[in-house]
């Protein structure tokens, strides 16, 4: 297969030649979802319900940490700045996050901050899967992340938006 993806190569299976295998691999990877088309241009993609649930999402502040082209997936953060996640999660077990793999004290309670593409379709939530409505998450993460306090409309419309983020996955993943 890598003579025949990397032709008139003498040593088609190269260290370099497999990364940009894996690259290409991993560039197919995506879910283009009708928010990309909103981004776009398309001012017709979203729902107007959609549209408040995308202003209330940026309005509250929940882009401070899911931001950028996956909505998160770029950094850590504290899960619990206004309280002990675990009181809102019901969680089994208290989970003390990436502090169990460094060892350092200033990194207790910090999980991924996840993407939230697709994320209509991957319950259950949270690292331990300890919430199963996306409803709920949402609530609980302004909550503990915000000191928000969400009205129920406000909460129906941001996960009317994050079910925006839903897209097809492409041919090679299914
Ligand atoms: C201070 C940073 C921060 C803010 C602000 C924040 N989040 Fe999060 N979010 C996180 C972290 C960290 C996690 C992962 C927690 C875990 O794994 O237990 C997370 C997890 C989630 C999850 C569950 C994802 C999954 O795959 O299980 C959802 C849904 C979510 N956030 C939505 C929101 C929404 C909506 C807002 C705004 C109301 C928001 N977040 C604001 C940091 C934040």
């Amino acid at each position: 297969m890598f003579t025949e993806a990397f032709p008139n190569e003498e040593k088609p299976l190269s260290f370099k030649n497999i990364t940009y295998a894996i690259a290409a691999f991993e560039r197919e990877l995506i879910t283009p979802s009708r928010f990309d088309n909103y981004l776009k241009g398309d001012e017709n993609a979203l729902s107007s319900e959609e549209k408040k649930g995308l202003k209330t999402y940026m309005d509250v502040g929940c882009t401070t940490c899911h931001a950028g082209a996956l909505l998160g997936g770029n950094m850590y953060q504290k899960f619990g700045l206004f309280g002990d996640y675990w009181e809102y999660t019901n969680s089994s077990e208290i989970d003390e996050g990436r502090m169990m793999v460094t060892k350092n004290e200033a990194d207790k309670y910090l999980f991924k901050v996840p993407s939230l593409r697709n994320i209509d379709k991957t319950y259950p939530f949270f690292h331990d899967g300890s919430v199963e409505k996306l409803d709920n998450a949402v609530r609980i993460m302004a909550k503990v992340e915000l000191n928000k306090d969400l009205s129920d409309i406000e909460t129906k419309e941001i996960v009317a938006f994050l079910a925006s983020l839903t897209g097809e996955a492409p041919a090679i993943a299914k």
